[in-house]
């Protein structure tokens, strides 16, 4: 049991959006979620890990009339794919939900209608861009036409790829609806908006509170000095999504409901395992609420969020943790070049558990954009997983087995050794707790090469040939396998699976205060591989698998 006060946390990953497979980005993301979320159960912790498809949005709608399936059908196969490649990830979510549920449903009214009643909606017509073959209002991304500065065709209506200009949709030179390639109409209707600049003080105050890394408080106080601006939160029909209470034909934009179905998930989380919600939520909770996202997501869950959640009478999020974007090669993952990968893809030819190490060993807690460079992920995993810390466990095994029927020494020739270990955990847990995964990792490759070293050192190999040196071999074999754990403790939170075999291996318990407990005197399970080596062809064969 932990040597502090249990803590009671929920955290969230983004809601992936339902209209396309799962990719090495998203897993950025879900993986650094799973590993903070592993080590805080390991130390003991309350915390429940929830997620969900995000289902709604003219996207989905569109995707699914495209492949002459329902939305639901759309979302529901979605639904199942995510759900597989996450697990394949050895992503452990306590629950994967879906923002088109009953839940959801409820709270986004809740919220809504506690908003509205307490004067923080205001209704305004707007005029808009609509596609009068399709018979829908077009957003900027479904308008193209040719830039009003440079003259390049064929650009999206919010901004310029060719000379980065910004603009509004009606400033393009004969714009064309991306759907039907129609002429937009412009044509008024009525929306809903949450006064968001009511919430400039609140917002300030929380940004203040230590709950975001200073890049990005820094980032939305300079939004709330330019000045907050009403945020629209309605779309006409026809919306995949849910309609808005007494307003037919009205729906909530995608965004709004959202991030509610963050609750949605916990909802039905605390239903199933008899939970108390709202002990999570009331505003004087005392339970962590943190939300791990991307940074192009900043906005919604900085400002939009926690204002929403304040003024439905809902406690504001004890922390969102951003990372940056992955790129492949030094590059923005593409699919000519091969390093657009699917989840799915990279999961047909590589262990998940490669990919896991590479990103706790790039992961810095800062907001800078990770790179996967194919050669140093290959190197680092097989110089550090393999060649360092699995090595440890099989060049010992083997004596345990042959010479002392797989036991342990009974007693410890090397305490201050094990100590040493041991007594690193605190910092490591540190590391972790920040989500300084290339700190921890470090730190616990130094105690590796420690271990290497005593290995090294007394040379069992040989001790084992000797006259007499049976007890030795005995002792730094025993020794060794001791330190191996208290590594495979460590790495837990990144290598679940290869702890859970060392677990079966070494017949003990993986959990950090576990470290504490040296195995003397007992017996051990034969040795099976743990991980092996990765094979340059494989990773050929996932950038190959992925060229379009
Ligand atoms: N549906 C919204 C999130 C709603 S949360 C209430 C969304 N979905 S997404 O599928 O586009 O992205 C899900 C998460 O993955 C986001 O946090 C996003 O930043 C992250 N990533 C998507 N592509 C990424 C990379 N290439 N690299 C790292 N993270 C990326 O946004
Ligand atoms: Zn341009």
């Amino acid at each position: 049991m932990p040597d502090h006060a249990v803590r009671t946390i929920l955290v969230t990953s983004a809601l992936p959006y339902a209209n396309g497979p799962l990719h090495l980005g998203h897993l950025l993301e879900q993986v650094q979620t799973d590993i903070w979320v592993r080590f805080q159960k390991s130390r003991g912790h309350h915390c429940s890990y929830v997620c969900a498809d995000d289902a709604h949005g003219t996207a989905i709608m569109l995707t699914a009339e495209q492949s002459g399936i329902s939305p639901e059908q759309q979302i529901e196969q979605m639904h199942a794919e995510h759900a597989r490649d996450s697990a394949g990830f050895l992503v452990e979510f306590d629950n994967f939900y879906s923002t088109h549920t009953e839940e959801n449903r409820f709270f986004s009214e809740l919220i809504y209608t506690r908003l509205r009643d307490r004067g923080y909606i205001v209704q305004r017509d707007i005029t808009q861009a609509y596609d009068p073959e399709q018979g829908l209002f077009l957003s900027d991304r479904y308008i193209k036409g040719t830039c009003p500065r440079c003259k390049t065709a064929d650009q999206y209506g919010d901004n310029c790829e060719a000379c980065g200009a910004a603009y509004s949709p009606n400033e393009l030179i004969d714009a064309v609806s991306a759907l039907s390639g129609a002429r937009p109409e412009q044509r008024e209707s009525s929306h809903f908006f949450f006064d968001l600049p009511q919430f400039t003080e609140l917002l300030r105050g929380w940004i203040g509170q230590g709950a975001l890394q200073p890049q990005i408080a820094n980032k939305l106080n300079e939004w709330l000095e330019g000045g907050l601006r009403e945020w629209d939160i309605s779309r006409d029909a026809p919306y995949f999504g849910f309609e808005i209470p007494d307003q037919p034909g009205k729906y909530f934009y995608v965004w709004l409901d959202a991030p509610i179905g963050y609750m949605a998930s916990h909802r039905n989380l605390c239903e199933r395992e008899g939970l108390d919600f709202d002990s999570y939520w009331r505003p004087d909770s005392s339970a962590e609420l943190h939300h791990f996202i991307g940074k192009d997501i900043i906005n919604f869950h900085g400002l939009f969020w926690p204002a929403m959640l304040s003024a439905a009478g809902y406690r504001m999020p004890t922390a969102v943790h951003t990372h940056g974007y992955l790129t492949v090669e030094g590059a923005k993952m593409s699919k000519s070049r091969g390093t657009f990968i699917k989840a799915r893809t990279y999961l047909e030819h590589l262990d998940a558990e490669y990919l896991r190490y590479y990103f706790a060993a790039r992961l810095n807690g800062a907001v800078d954009d990770i790179d996967l460079n194919l050669e140093d992920f290959v190197q680092r995993v097989n110089s550090d997983v393999i060649g360092k810390v699995v090595n440890i466990a099989s060049r010992c095994a083997g004596f345990l087995r042959k010479q002392f029927d797989n036991r342990l020494s009974a007693e410890c020739s090397e305490p201050q050794l094990l100590l040493e270990f041991t007594s690193q955990g605190e910092t490591i847990a540190q590391y972790y707790e920040q989500r300084e995964y290339a700190r921890a990792v470090r730190a616990i490759m130094a105690l590796a090469d420690r271990a290497n070293q005593y290995i090294d050192a007394k040379q069992p190999w040989v001790l084992a040939r000797q006259e007499g040196g049976q007890a030795e071999t005995h002792a730094v074999c025993s020794v060794a396998l001791n330190l191996f754990r208290i590594l495979m403790v460590y790495l837990q939170p990144v290598l679940p699976a290869m702890a859970q075999k060392s677990a079966i291996f070494l017949r003990a318990g993986m959990n950090w205060e576990d470290r504490r407990q040296t195995l003397l005197g007992h017996r051990i399970e034969p040795f099976k591989p743990l991980l092996t080596r990765i094979d340059t062809a494989q990773l050929k064969a996932v950038v190959n698998a992925s060229r379009e």
